[in-house]
């Protein structure tokens, strides 16, 4: 595993940018595993801007996105899919049709099941992007006493659903189930990318980078078995997990 530690998250953002508009630019019909959530924004702001400047073309770049909650359709502004288009795809050349989120409402066992096809569809991703939750989740691989391999639904914990009522009206608003890539779904990918700022993601960034322990009580530990990862914090988040490089 590679961690980079990075002067600012503005900076950690530029360093990811970079890495995916690197790969686009050596090969220009990859796919992209991608993630919402708040933590890519600026990261996705980068690629806006780069695209625009004529640095990088997505016309032929595939994606699939980690998870989507269930019971919101996809005009909700808190939809996966709407954060995708909002965040990124309206802004950017990309061909919406070769960007797949999985389908929040209707049936959601053949929903898993789709998004599970569309992880293998043409190949695995050539890059996962993902961000981290306070609990060490990945996707919405909740940390519990068992992990799933593929796409599955999942029911949220209080902790999940309490960091993210801060995009909602209100706590009861937070969906509390998803559906989600499997761990097995992530490790697949031929490199992932893991990008984390400040102090609550601190024992879940250290349960990732400090040992080499792996827990189903902090999913994020399973990336330690996969040959192409890169962690990448900034030196405020990297002080507080106690990480030197
Ligand atoms: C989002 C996702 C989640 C988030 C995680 C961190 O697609 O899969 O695992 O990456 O909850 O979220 P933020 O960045 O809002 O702290």
């Amino acid at each position: 595993m590679k961690v980079v530690v990075t002067e600012s998250y503005d900076a950690s953002c530029a360093y990811v940018a970079d890495m995916i508009c690197n790969l686009v630019n050596e090969k220009p019909n990859c796919k992209l595993g991608l993630a919402t959530g708040g933590t890519p924004v600026p990261m996705y702001q980068k690629l806006i801007e780069a695209n625009k400047a004529g640095k990088v073309d997505f016309s032929q770049v595939h994606t699939v996105n980690l998870d989507e909650y269930c019971g919101i359709p996809e005009t909700h502004d808190q939809s996966y899919r709407y954060f995708m288009n909002h965040n990124l795809f309206d802004h950017i050349n990309i061909d919406k049709a070769n960007t797949y989120v999985a389908k929040g409402m209707g049936d959601s066992a053949a929903n898993a099941a789709e998004l599970e096809a569309k992880v293998r569809e043409g190949g695995v991703a050539d890059l996962q992007l993902l961000g981290i939750g306070n609990n060490g989740h990945i996707a919405f691989n909740e940390a519990s006493d068992v992990l799933h391999a593929t796409a599955h639904v999942e029911t949220l914990t209080e902790s999940t659903i309490q960091a993210n009522s801060r995009f909602f009206e209100k706590k009861e608003d937070v969906p509390t189930t998803a559906i989600t890539m499997g761990m097995g779904d992530i490790l697949a990918a031929k490199c992932v990318v893991l990008i984390a700022t400040g102090a609550a993601k601190t024992d879940a960034i250290r349960g990732l980078v400090m040992d080499d322990v792996i827990t189903t009580h902090n999913p994020s530990s399973m990336l330690k078995m996969h040959e192409n990862v890169v962690v990448v914090i900034d030196k405020e988040l990297a002080d507080l997990v106690g990480y030197k490089a």
